[in-house]
């Protein structure tokens, strides 16, 4: 875990626009990593939750001697909550972390280019969404960037760049560091739909989702097949409702609006049926399988 003797880069003040699952590890990280984070989340429900779940989690890495008592007090000292976004104005870096919606992504994005300093970077860890749309909304294409972080951010190693045309040289270099900073390993993509990761990774859990409806074989089954026979640590179905079925679907619909001619991108129908029933996974309690907690029942 890195400690507050990590260099800093350029980047001192982190804010953080909500604080859902990728957004609370996101302002965790970083606080880990010694930055002051300030993280703005419109509902005051998932606010709570969200810094419920960051506690939690320091807490189980202090538990198991990852990060020391010190340093989980010292983060947590270093996250403050802003009730407007025109408190992040002072953040060398704002990540954006809201709802897989483009709409409310652009809205967010067109204030943020109104409000954030002039030297800030504006990131976004959107799964599926074009960072050049973002980029334009907020009229600073050279300071935009896609930071995409995995889930559950505290323990994946990887944080995706993703660069458009106009993103400015140093602005990736510097958002590399700071994710090397955080102990996580930057990878560079072009704005592509999905990136690198979710590009192959979205069209095969919707495939193991199809194959659950043909009823080819069990869910079990399909699971333990990609755990055991390609040393996945998670079948595909678990792993939807570990990311969450409605994200699932999200991206897969906004993919198949764009790119209906791409059969890969189809949303399953099985999946519509479980979003449409609130069975979105672990966060629901019920999705393709039945959860307590973080574990499977
Ligand atoms: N903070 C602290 N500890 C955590 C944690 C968190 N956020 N999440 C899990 N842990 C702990 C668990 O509680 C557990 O503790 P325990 O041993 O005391 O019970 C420990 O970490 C290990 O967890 P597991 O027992 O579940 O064991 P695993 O070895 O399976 O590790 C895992 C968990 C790292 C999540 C592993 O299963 C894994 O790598 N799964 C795949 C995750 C993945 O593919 N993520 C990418 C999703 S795609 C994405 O995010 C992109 C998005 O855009 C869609």
């Amino acid at each position: 875990m890195p400690d507050n003797g990590a260099s800093q880069g350029t980047i001192q003040k982190v804010g953080v626009v909500g604080c859902g699952l990728m957004g609370s590890g996101i302002v965790q990280v970083s606080a880990v990593a010694g930055r002051q984070v300030l993280v703005h989340e419109a509902d005051a429900t998932a606010l709570e939750k969200g810094l419920g779940r960051i506690r939690g989690s320091l807490e189980k890495l202090c538990s198991k001697e990852k990060i020391s008592a010190e340093l989980r007090d010292r983060s947590l000292a270093s996250i403050h909550t802003a009730e407007t976004l025109e408190e992040l104005s002072d953040c060398d870096l704002i990540v954006e972390a809201v709802v897989e919606d483009l709409a409310v992504k652009l809205d967010l994005f067109g204030k943020l280019g109104r409000i954030a300093g002039p030297r800030a970077i504006l990131a976004s860890n959107t799964s599926s969404y074009p960072i050049t749309e973002l980029a334009a909304a907020c009229g600073r294409p050279d300071r935009t960037v896609g930071l995409h972080f995995f889930n559950p951010v505290p323990l994946m190693k990887l944080v995706e760049v993703v660069k458009t045309g106009e993103t400015d040289d140093s602005v990736v270099q510097t958002v590399r560091e700071f994710a090397r900073s955080l102990d996580k390993t930057p990878i560079e993509a072009s704005d592509t739909p999905g990136f690198v990761v979710n590009r192959l990774l979205v069209p095969y859990m919707l495939e193991a989702i199809r194959m659950l409806e043909r009823g080819d074989a069990t869910k079990e089954d399909i699971d333990t097949g990609m755990m055991l026979g390609c040393g996945h640590p998670m079948g595909p179905l678990t792993l939807m409702d570990y990311v969450g079925l409605d994200t699932c679907l999200f991206i897969a619909e906004g993919w198949h609006e764009r790119f209906p001619e791409n059969p890969l991108f189809d949303p399953p129908e099985l999946l519509r049926q479980k979003v449409a029933a609130g069975e979105l996974g672990r966060k629901t309690g019920l999705g393709i399988y039945r959860w307590e907690g973080d574990k499977k029942a």
